[in-house]
């Protein structure tokens, strides 16, 4: 493998993506990074910008979907490496509006493979090329309590929108390794935690609604299990598929860290109310927050209709990996989301822009 690569990554404003770069500037620091995003409201520039400013990347806004602007970008910086983390990826978003999911996750992706086809497998062939996808547990659908968890030969079977545009992106990357031989790898990776995520989701969704004293949402009974990683652990293992994996395989990434939304949420709880019990400039910020009178947050906790479709459990088998690959997640859950917990606490900016709809400029 290459250490010495021109790397496209896109959708890199987003959460993993941003988590991704600063990682990988850190492990690789002479490796040039270009970065493609359309900046939908998931993507926030702001995470890279002293990235930007300090011209260690180069930022393209723009989308996935334009074939000529795809290949202008590979074209110009010459670039042998896509790690490709573009996406809609809001289930719940897939089930109200699924057509951006088609477009972006199977549209665009295919877009990807077929330009990035024409640049490294054409007249000029770059025979060091890589494409990786990074993708998710959610394309093998649900776990009943006691299935074997998900391995890479599980069969798929996604069950909303998202899943299934997922899905549908996963083949095509195998198809492109299958019949013209690009060099693909793709990683399946369980739900992710830490700095930067946009807070719809579960974990930055009940962190800031805990701190404005606001219900904190439980679809269901709240039983749904899923498999946390924190986000870091999975840029590792993207990066040891990416130098290591076998290509045209596929890796799945976990931490065996299967945890019920409800538990998440309650210990959620329990750790910012500790973060209040030893700080009481937190209590001034944040008079709203049950835990500024030492109350627990739990009380904020209101379970609402079902998700149509929910899925009940996830879990990945991360045997593949760890086997051939030597990985292991390093964080554990309840240190991993106390960090979260402090980013969000000392980030106040960056999340206030995005609930007052600033941070787009
Ligand atoms: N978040 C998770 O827990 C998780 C778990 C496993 C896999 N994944 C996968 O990892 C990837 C990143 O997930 P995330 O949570 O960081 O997502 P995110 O929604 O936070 O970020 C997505 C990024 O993609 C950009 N984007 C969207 N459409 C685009 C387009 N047409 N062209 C260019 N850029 C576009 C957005 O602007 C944003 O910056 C996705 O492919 C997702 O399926 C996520």
């Amino acid at each position: 493998m290459s250490n010495n690569r021109t790397v496209l990554v896109t959708g890199a404003a987003g959460f993993i993506g941003s988590n991704f770069i600063y990682y990988w500037k850190e492990k690789y620091p002479d490796q040039a990074l270009v970065i493609l995003d359309a900046l939908t409201y998931a993507g926030n520039k702001n995470n890279l910008q002293q990235l930007i400013d300090a011209k260690e990347i180069i930022f393209v806004h723009g989308s996935i979907c334009d074939a000529s602007l795809v290949k202008q970008v590979i074209v110009d910086n010459s670039i042998d490496t896509i790690i490709h983390f573009a996406a809609e990826s809001h289930v719940d978003r897939s089930i109200t509006g699924p057509d951006a999911f088609i477009e972006t996750n199977i549209v665009g992706t295919h877009t990807l493979l077929r330009v990035a086809k024409e640049c490294w497998l054409g007249e000029n062939e770059v025979t060091n090329h890589h494409f990786h996808h990074v993708s998710t547990d959610e394309v093998y659908g649900t776990l009943a309590a006691g299935d074997a968890a998900f391995s890479e030969t599980t069969p798929y079977a996604p069950n909303s929108p998202y899943a299934a545009s997922k899905a549908a992106s996963d083949h095509l990357v195998r198809a492109y390794h299958h019949t013209f031989r690009m060099r693909v790898t793709t990683s399946n990776c369980s739900n992710n935690y830490g700095p930067y995520q946009f807070p719809e989701k579960l974990i930055p969704l009940c962190m800031l609604n805990i701190l404005a004293g606001r219900a904190l949402p439980i679809y269901g009974d709240g039983l749904q299990i899923r498999d946390w990683l924190y986000v870091d652990d999975h840029n590792r293992g993207i990066d040891l598929v990416i130098n290591q994996g076998r290509q045209g395989e596929t890796y799945n990434i976990g931490g065996n860290n299967e945890w019920a939304n409800i538990d998440v949420v309650k210990l959620l709880c329990k750790i910012v109310g500790e973060k209040f019990n030893a700080d009481s400039t937190l209590a001034t910020r944040f008079p709203d927050s049950p835990c500024a009178k030492r109350e627990t947050a739990e009380r904020l906790i209101t379970y609402v209709t079902d998700r149509p479709g929910h899925d009940t459990r996830y879990a990945i088998d991360a045997g593949k990996i760890m086997g051939e690959l030597g990985y292991n997640p390093v964080e554990v859950f309840e240190s991993g989301l106390e960090k979260t917990v402090d980013w969000y606490l000392n980030n106040e900016d960056w999340w206030q822009s995005i609930l007052d709809d600033s941070y787009q400029g």
